[in-house]
């Protein structure tokens, strides 16, 4: 629910611009209020008649229009609102927004507000895709601006399909309540640098073979999102995995341990570490470069293992440390004692620790599945939370430090 939310909406030009009067019907249901900033470009769209008449409030379309700043004025318009949002955005606006340019109404509403903002593209695929406006959005997402969509499907244009079409207005709605349900808290992540580590490493045997274990990369990635929809800017820094990046995550695709340290050391400095990835402790001493083959002897090829870098230890030892690191515990028993030796073995501030037996937690499987049981142990003690998804272990685990690094 919305109720008593205040949402300004700023409509740009494009034809998705219709979409966007039930884009304030449902916003209305759900009880929020809702003002309306239209550039000169959706007013070619749609009318500001219908969408004064949707949202029950003057739509705002002049910055130096005497009466609107007399009435309200573009600070407070932006100011009142708890969220902005801007739907449909166009490319000549994301491009305006990212250079901060205040030359109309919703441009100066948008350098003036103090409030997250969530901006829902909508364009030629074309025009998504060029340089320009990937460099724009790139420039946004660094400021802590939060992007839903676009997606992929037709366009209005004849024969036109791909990546461009303005989201559902339901998954915008659900975009904004997440963005609400997220603790007040959390809001105070915006602009926080969060380094991230998920998935498993593949250490290779030789060019064909590799050792690895059984992580998906599922509870990585739900962090990396959570961590996003607060505000934070997210860098995720990968073992192989068949998830896609959250949309405004910086990705660092690795392979082995060795490959995953070294990434984190390039993504530094970051405020919070989150050491999610199920990291090989070893590695093949002296992988082959060849393909190994079988000689017809029956001899088994003999492989020797080599330790990899504790990159969690490493970095919380390192004077680059951030100033607050989390690391995981994968145990299969003892779990909170193991967990607990961790945390000091490990320099980290907070361990968040799961069980991994093929039989926990009632057989959920942790490791691929889709919900976890975490016990989280810190200097104070451990606390065990309920089974539940992977996403609201995450949301569960932005509030925990939003707490300790605003305290
Ligand atoms: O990926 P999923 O399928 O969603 O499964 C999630 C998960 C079970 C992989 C995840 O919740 C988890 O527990 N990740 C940590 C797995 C692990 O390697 O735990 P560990 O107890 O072996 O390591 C402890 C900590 O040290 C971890 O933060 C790990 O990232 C880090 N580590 C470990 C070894 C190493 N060489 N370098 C490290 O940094």
């Amino acid at each position: 629910m919305l109720n008593q939310k205040h949402i300004l909406l700023i409509l740009t030009g494009g034809i998705a611009a219709y979409k966007c009067l039930d884009f304030i019907r449902r916003l209305r249901e759900r009880g929020a209020t809702v003002r309306c900033v239209m550039t000169k470009s959706a007013a070619e769209f749609v009318t500001p008649l219908s969408v004064q008449a949707l949202s029950e409030n003057p739509v705002y379309d002049d910055l130096f229009d005497l009466t609107q700043e007399d009435e309200i004025g573009h600070i407070k318009l932006s100011r009142e609102a708890d969220l902005v949002v801007v739907a449909p955005a166009s490319a000549d606006f994301l491009a305006k927004m990212a250079n901060g340019l205040a030359g109309d109404l919703a441009g100066a509403v948008l350098l003036a507000t103090d409030k997250p903002v969530l901006v829902a593209p909508a364009m030629n695929p074309f025009m998504w895709n060029h340089a320009a406006t990937q460099r724009n959005v790139a420039q946004l997402k660094e400021d802590g601006i939060r992007f839903i969509g676009p997606e992929t499907g037709e366009m209005a244009e004849k024969n036109e399909a791909g990546r461009g079409r303005l989201s559902d207005p339901l998954e915008i709605v659900a975009a904004i309540e997440d963005i609400f349900s997220t603790d007040i808290l959390a809001s105070k992540l915006t602009g926080k640098k969060v380094l991230i580590t998920a998935g498993p490493t593949h250490e290779p045997i030789d060019p064909v073979r590799y050792i690895a274990n059984r992580s998906s990369g599922k509870q990585g990635y739900a962090i990396a999102e959570a961590f996003l929809n607060a505000g934070a800017s997210v860098t995720l820094v990968s073992g192989p995995v068949n998830l896609t990046a959250p949309q405004g995550v910086t990705l660092m695709p690795v392979e082995t341990a060795q490959q995953m340290q070294d990434a984190v050391k390039a993504a530094l400095p970051a405020d919070i570490a989150i050491m999610a990835a199920a990291v090989a402790d070893w590695r093949v001493d002296g992988a082959s470069v060849e393909k190994i083959k079988k000689d017809g002897s029956g001899d088994i090829p003999p492989l020797s293992f080599t330790e990899n870098p504790d990159i969690l230890r490493e970095l919380s030892l390192s004077d680059r440390r951030p100033a607050l690191v989390v690391g995981f515990a994968a145990e299969t028993q003892k779990v909170i004692e193991h967990a607990t030796a961790k945390l000091d073995r490990k320099g980290a501030d907070m361990i968040v620790a799961n069980d991994v037996s093929s039989e926990s937690a009632g057989g959920i499987g942790v490791m691929g599945g889709d919900e976890n049981i975490i016990h989280l142990i810190t200097k104070d003690g451990h606390e065990t939370w309920d089974k539940m998804s992977k996403y609201d272990v995450a949301r569960r685990l932005v509030d925990v430090i939003a707490a300790e690094v605003n305290k």
